[in-house]
């Protein structure tokens, strides 16, 4: 089973990410054939600066195998470093129906957001498309946030599939529905794109800023409270062990439940959580050539899988050779 999934590079990667779907992708990693990739042509959608770009990339990289992520038991590398994927974007976006990108709501939320309406960030979910359809990935584990855009994807292999003769696995979703959407400090889904993370390698006094600045209502200690609407539960229940979790929310239903405290335990959990993948990080940094090199080996492993299926497009819609 070819599991698959990407990232972009355009911010500093959160727990939003980390449990949506970094963690996920790293369980899978013994079981099956991992895929793993860092989307920078998708995060040119939003970052025009080189140096961003760029580091932004490394350090995504250096998140992912810090936290676990074997590059010798996946392929792991980065999008542009396998240029095939541009040339099934072009022949794939001449069979997308405007009215299926118009429908996507992710185009609608970002520039809500004042992301520029650019052509590339609409036409973002035909790239995610060819991403997942040059390497044949039989399941795609994501947020909730792309569901849609996965829709996309299976509807162009489909379409691809019945036009020009079978070519594509068509993908399956793998939304894990608990973690589905991890609330930002202001409630909304946390994203890089919204200025409300948590990022996964923050620590100390500017982690703590941020975890003293989640959303909490004005309700007294000793009022009983809902843990089901509150943001500080549900991201204090992604870290806590049960028993703990089971006594605090006890505490919420109750009365007793202070936030000031239960956000310093918060911090301390998630310091202590990241606290050996945070030297990880730093180690793999500082050694920014072994990392390029292991993206570029990447790369060339991905290269392998990407070119048949290329050449099986090129054959279908009538490419002469
Ligand atoms: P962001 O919104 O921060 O830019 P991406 O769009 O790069 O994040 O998402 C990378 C992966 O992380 C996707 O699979 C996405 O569904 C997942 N993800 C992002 N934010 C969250 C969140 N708040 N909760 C759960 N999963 C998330
Ligand atoms: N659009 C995805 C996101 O923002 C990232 C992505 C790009 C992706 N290509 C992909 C995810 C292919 C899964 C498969 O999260």
């Amino acid at each position: 089973m070819r599991i698959l999934s990407g990232i972009q590079p355009s911010g500093k990667l959160h727990i939003g990410n980390y449990f949506g779907m970094m963690k996920t992708m790293i369980g899978h990693m013994e079981s099956s054939d991992l895929f793993v990739f860092i989307v920078d042509l998708h995060a040119l959608t939003s970052v025009h600066d080189k140096e961003r770009l760029a580091t932004g990339t490394l350090e995504a990289a250096a998140d992912f195998i810090a936290l676990g992520l074997d590059p010798d038991k996946c392929t792991f590398w980065v999008q542009s470093d396998v240029p095939e994927v541009c040339e099934l974007t072009w022949v794939l976006s001449t069979i997308a129906p405007m009215g299926l990108l118009e429908r996507c709501h992710s185009y609608k939320d970002k520039i809500a957001k004042g992301i520029s309406p650019s052509h590339g960030l609409f036409s973002y979910p035909v790239l995610m498309a060819a991403d997942i359809l040059l390497y044949q990935a039989d399941r795609v584990p994501v947020g909730k946030d792309q569901k849609q855009h996965l829709e996309v994807a299976r509807d162009l292999a489909h379409k691809f599939n019945i036009t020009f003769g079978d070519t594509f696995t068509v993908p399956e979703p793998a939304i894990d529905e608990q973690t589905a959407v991890v609330p930002g400090l202001d409630g909304q889904k946390m994203s890089k794109s919204y200025g409300n993370t948590i990022p996964i390698f923050l620590s100390g006094k500017p982690l703590k800023k941020q975890i003293m600045a989640i959303k909490t209502d004005g309700a007294a200690v000793e009022e009983p409270k809902n843990p089901d609407t509150c943001i500080l539960f549900q991201l204090f229940s992604l870290f806590a062990e049960p028993a703990r979790l089971h006594q605090v929310r006890e505490l919420y239903l109750n009365g007793g439940a202070a936030y000031g405290y239960i956000k310093v335990e918060l911090f301390e959990l998630i310091e202590a959580h990241f606290e050996v993948a945070r030297k990880r990080k730093q180690e793999l940094l500082d050694d920014a050539g072994k990392l390029r090199r292991i993206l570029k080996n990447g790369a060339e492993k991905a290269r392998v899988q990407a070119i048949p299926t290329l050449e099986k497009v090129r054959e279908r819609i009538g490419c002469i050779y």
